[in-house]
């Protein structure tokens, strides 16, 4: 591993216990009555995830000057949207897949109705829980605000409608862009901007924070279409092979996997620049998940 991605892994390790340990208090217990309810919540909420939303949000906290941790509320509120939309974009009537994070998925374990319902929890929670981050009530209203509009119809919910319209049809590159751009870059573009004005961050720096999520947003989207391809199913731990069962336009599907590598490189390199052009306070962290973000096998 280069030092750049040992100081990202390092990063992730110690953020996601932060996170870890704060959802496991917000998390109802698994033993409460409607236990079916909070244990499918918790199997999936734990399930071993990459933490990369929550990562990014304190990075982009501390690169505006504040101090990571005290931000745990707004990483967690972006956790539980991210869980939430796993596990109905697992579902049978979505991507009907059968494993994640290595385990057979949420619907599988407690039938369809209890997925679906904990991702209603999950996605109000997440809303409960961003009310409680360590900030004016004006810059509250505006994380609120930023999460509703990643989150919704105007963003990951129009990116997965739009994933699901385009089964089976040949897209060009915008229309990918499109999906791409709201059912994953929205909410990673959420992640870095909320961490940026929880932590009181110029409007300069959330334009250069915001041209920064933007790209790795897609970079990272197109990396989990290239592993859909190349990956195994144990590193994945994932089902690879979905998106060209499913009949999903692709990156790789549309030009190719060399060509989709470059792509990536491109937007890495570009958004890295980015934070060079902001005054923002330390980027180094931002600059290293970037990379490990593309560098990573699952
Ligand atoms: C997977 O996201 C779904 C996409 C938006 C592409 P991650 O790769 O961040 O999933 P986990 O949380 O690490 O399992
Ligand atoms: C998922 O995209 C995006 C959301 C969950 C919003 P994919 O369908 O490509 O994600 P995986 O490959 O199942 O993780
Ligand atoms: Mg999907
Ligand atoms: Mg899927
Ligand atoms: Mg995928």
């Amino acid at each position: 591993m280069s030092p750049s991605d040992e100081r990202a892994a390092q990063f992730l390790q110690t953020s996601s216990a932060w996170t870890e340990a704060a959802m496991e208090q917000l998390l109802p217990p698994g033993d409460e009555h409607p236990s079916e309810l909070y244990r499918a919540m918790r199997y999936s909420v734990f399930g071993g995830g990459k933490r990369l939303r929550p990562a990014l949000c304190y990075a982009a906290a501390a690169a505006c000057g504040g101090e990571a941790r005290d931000f745990w509320p707004v990483a967690c509120a972006l956790e539980f949207v991210h869980t939430y939309s796993l596990i109905h974009d697992d579902l049978p009537a979505l991507d009907n897949d059968e494993y994640r994070r290595g385990r057979p998925t949420n619907h599988r374990v407690f039938g369809e109705a209890m997925a679906l319902l904990a991702g209603d929890a999950l996605l109000t929670l997440a809303f409960e829980t961003v009310l409680r981050a360590p900030a004016e009530s004006a810059v509250t209203v505006r994380l609120a605000r930023e999460l509703a509009v990643a989150s919704g119809g105007l963003g990951m919910v129009a990116g997965q409608a739009a994933d699901m319209l385009g089964e089976d049809r040949a897209l060009d590159f915008g229309q990918l862009r499109f999906i791409h751009s709201r059912k994953t870059g929205a909410l990673l573009r959420a992640a870095v901007r909320m961490g940026a004005i929880a932590a009181g961050g110029s409007d300069e720096a959330l334009d250069a924070l915001s041209g920064y999520a933007e790209r790795i947003g897609l970079a990272f989207q197109i990396v989990d279409d290239i592993l859909d391809v190349t990956g195994s199913a144990s590193a994945l731990g994932k089902s690879p092979g979905a998106d060209a069962a499913h009949g999903k336009s692709t990156y790789p599907a549309l030009m190719g996997l060399d060509e989709s590598r470059r792509e990536v490189r491109r937007l890495t390199d570009e958004a890295v620049e980015l934070l060079a052009g902001a005054r923002l306070t330390q980027t180094g962290v931002l600059e290293d998940l970037a990379h490990f973000l593309v560098r990573r096998d699952r």
